[in-house]
């Protein structure tokens, strides 16, 4: 008898956590690393949200919650969706999970039959695919192209769907290129769904308020009411407010989505952190000038980013609308050779002789589903990102 399930053989481990692990062994055994590849914003918490996790600990807010989260807030969240989303729902259309990536786990392991597809737009968040196939489900990627913004037409989600297709994950901003749909496009996305009625809606907003220059942000039960009782609408604490280890996301839907989801929660990890909870409270209910100084701050990252990306030769890179990613085109240099005598035959050959050539950490776009591309996040300081992006350059001028 094998002792390892037939589970864990569909799933690989989170390849941008293997880079960040590779680039801090590198770092530890001396070398000067810059990494770009970890996902989260590179400053600390608000103070006021400390405080009130703080006071929580101080008054004894320190046992098991509902599972699904505690009611103040889900009421926070309710007036969240309706503030800034125009969605209306009640707090037991809301659950609150450890991070966002509990949320859509909980709703995949909670829908997901053998046979069941789900429809990923790739380039795509590395975890999608997986917690499909954990779930049982076939995931079924559409690939977007760098010609059309790294965002899929209509045309294509409608020739994806078939009769067994359960879910469309939609993600704008998108980790990993931060393209961000407008309400037109979104709008033709969801005339699409309005003709599949089997299909439902897994909306990832995580990157809601990192978006730039005169972009609006829209999620699909907002420009398309129609779809409101087949839409989940995820959305965390984690990026926003930068409150990635507090782990706190959240999520509305049907009532009987919401209650099943909890189920699964409750015989897996009860309820998310309380203190976590309550930081996630302040956060929500708190000041929020937080998230416009973030806002600036990252507009002008990605600006100098994708400028001096646009330098290197062999390099093309769009300039995204959002989150706090760009994913540049390596085509330019596929089939050749580093200075240091590496074929860059593939994306991950780049990644590969770009860290150990230069110490800079990206993560490989084949992972996202994407080649040849590679993600950077410029979640780091503009010192650092500038001398990322000389090393890039002065990397891919020694390609021959
Ligand atoms: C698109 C997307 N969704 C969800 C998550 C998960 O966020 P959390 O840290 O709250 O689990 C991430 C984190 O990288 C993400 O990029």
């Amino acid at each position: 008898m094998a002792f390892l399930s037939d589970t864990l053989a569909r799933v690989k481990p989170s390849p941008t956590i293997a880079v960040t692990t590779k680039a801090a062994e590198l770092k530890a055994a001396g070398r000067d690393v810059i990494a770009l590849g970890a996902g989260e914003p590179d400053f600390d918490t608000p103070q006021n949200i400390k405080d009130a996790a703080k006071r929580a600990i101080d008054a004894g807010r320190t046992k098991y919650t509902a599972v699904d989260g505690i009611p103040e807030l889900k009421k926070a969240i309710c007036a969240k969706f309706l503030a800034e989303n125009g969605l209306s729902y009640a707090p037991n259309q809301i659950t609150v999970g450890t991070g966002g990536k509990q949320i859509l786990y909980n709703a995949l392991m909670a829908t997901c039959n053998p046979g069941d597809e789900v429809i990923i737009p790739a380039p795509y968040w590395v975890s999608y695919p997986d917690m499909v196939l954990l779930a049982g489900g076939t995931p079924v990627p559409v690939v977007a192209t760098l010609e059309n913004d790294f965002k899929i037409t209509a045309a294509q989600l409608e020739a994806a769907i078939t009769p067994k297709t359960k879910w469309f994950i939609f993600n704008s901003p998108s980790n990993p290129t931060g393209a961000g749909y407008s309400a037109a496009e979104l709008r033709a996305l969801t005339d699409v769904l309005m003709r599949h009625p089997q299909v439902w809606v897994m909306s990832d907003d995580m990157y809601e308020h990192l978006v730039f220059d005169d972009f609006t942000f829209v999620t699909p039960a907002q420009i398309e009411p129609g779809l409101y009782d087949r839409t989940l609408t995820c959305n965390g604490v984690s990026k926003a407010y930068a409150m990635t280890g507090w782990r706190i996301g959240y999520a509305a839907g049907p009532v009987a989505l919401i209650k099943a989801m909890g189920t699964i929660q409750s015989q897996s990890t009860s309820n998310p952190c309380s203190v976590s909870q309550y930081a996630a409270l302040e956060a929500l209910t708190g000041p929020q000038d937080f998230l416009t100084e973030n806002k600036a701050l990252f507009q002008r990252r990605r600006d100098l980013v994708v400028a001096m990306l646009n330098q290197c030769p062999g390099i093309t890179c769009p300039n995204p609308e959002g989150a706090f990613y760009v994913y540049p085109d390596i085509s330019g240099c596929i089939g050749k050779t580093s200075a240091g005598g590496a074929v860059i035959a593939n994306d991950e050959a780049f990644a590969t002789a770009l860290l150990q050539e230069t110490g800079v950490a990206v993560v490989f776009g084949a992972a996202f589903g994407l080649s040849p591309n590679f993600r950077v996040s410029y979640a780091t300081s503009d010192e650092a990102l500038r001398q990322a992006c000389l090393r890039i350059r002065a990397f891919c001028e020694g390609l021959q």
